[in-house]
């Protein structure tokens, strides 16, 4: 596939006006996205646990008009939100050649996430998959023949990966792969596609409890962190050792080895974190929180034998991944010990999932 086959053919027949909904997942790293090139493609591959509870859900409402300027208001939880508003009128003009009904309509952007606003978790990768999969369908409507599952899955992963790119990532699941690589023949830049690979059933439903340190407005943009990723010193190796741990990881999910796979996992949230660290400028977004909450799990791991580790996004908060078969006692864990060190006492339980639905 290449840019191209994103490019429509559309019935002539356009629809006057209508309305279409998605809820879309937000996506947990195991390998990290950090730098990219050209248009939103990505240094090396990553791959993601895709999420259940937390999720946006989009309602896209259209009505044909004149003119060429692409109209649209965006609403979060009923109130319109003109901030949102610039981040998606760039989205339009990069989406545009590939959805080329967009003036022709003016859209009215509904939008909730199940998760607070202020929760310092980002709405990015759900908020983008959600908007584009609601445009891909009214893409659908409009389109001569029948569009395979599969085409649409790619092109919404596609479009969404123009929005931001780890929402290519929250499509599909319960794990994505997204960025070519030398072990995963389907995998491509272009959009993310499902890990299809042989999985151990220690990964089944594996949880993740989301650690809310930090609630406030990030200091420094994913946008930004990744473009001090050009010209950074530790570039070219870090690429490289990402692309090695997808491999590592490949045998890992395979193995059902949990102990390899909080070594990479871990290793991985430390090295995204190390290259903010040692970019020009450098900025540091964990808390001391952040790191107590770390600590503890290093204690709690060799008190107990437990297999749970943490995994860190571009923020704060602290992810605590697990296998099933420990909800019950690393839940409690959390609730006894952890739970001192969220901002109001705040977390989120969360478990993979497997992607996307239309509502
Ligand atoms: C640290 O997808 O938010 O969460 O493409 O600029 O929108 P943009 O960046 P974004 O970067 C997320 C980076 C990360 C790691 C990851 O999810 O792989």
């Amino acid at each position: 596939m290449t840019e191209l086959d994103f490019i429509p053919k559309l019935d002539n027949d356009f629809l006057k006006n209508g309305r279409v909904s998605y809820q879309s997942p937000s996506n947990i790293a195991l390998v990290k996205y950090w730098g990219k090139y050209g248009e939103q493609l990505p240094e090396n591959a990553s791959i993601s646990f895709t999420l259940s509870n937390c999720h946006t859900k989009t309602t896209l409402e259209f009505e044909e008009k004149s003119g060429t300027e692409f109209e649209f208001e965006v609403y979060l939880d009923g109130h319109r939100e003109v901030g949102f508003e610039p981040k998606i009128h760039s989205f339009f003009e990069r989406v545009v050649s590939y959805l080329p009904f967009l003036r022709k309509y003016r859209f009215i952007i509904k939008t909730t996430n199940s998760f607070p606003h202020s929760s310092g978790i980002a709405s990015s990768a759900s908020g983008m998959s959600a908007l584009a999969l609601c445009l891909l369908e009214m893409e659908r409507m409009m389109s001569k023949g029948p569009m395979t599952d599969q085409y649409f899955a790619q092109k919404a992963s596609f479009l969404a990966r123009l929005g931001s790119g780890s929402a290519a990532r929250s499509i599909q699941g319960p794990l994505v792969v997204w960025g070519q690589h030398p072990e995963i023949a389907t995998a491509t830049n272009l959009y993310g596609v499902p890990f299809t690979a042989s999985v151990h059933t220690n990964f089944a439903n594996y949880q993740d409890a989301i650690l809310l340190v930090d609630k406030g407005e990030k200091q420094v943009s994913s946008t930004v962190g990744h473009n001090l990723m050009h010209g950074h010193p530790y570039a070219r190796q870090r690429f490289a050792t990402a692309n090695n741990n997808l491999t590592k990881l490949m045998a890992i999910l395979k193995s059902g080895d949990l102990e390899s796979f909080i070594e990479v996992v871990e290793s991985e949230a430390l090295q995204l974190h190390a290259m903010m660290m040692s970019s020009m400028p450098y900025f540091i977004l964990m808390k001391p929180n952040t790191l107590e909450i770390i600590n503890r799990i290093w204690a709690y791991r060799k008190e107990t034998k437990s297999k749970l580790c943490f995994t860190l996004d571009a923020g704060a908060n602290v992810h605590v991944l697990y296998p099933h078969s420990e909800k019950d006692t690393v839940n409690a864990f959390i609730q006894n010990d952890l739970v001192q060190y969220c901002k109001n006492g705040e977390y989120i339980l969360d478990e993979a999932g497997l992607g996307a639905v239309k509502l």
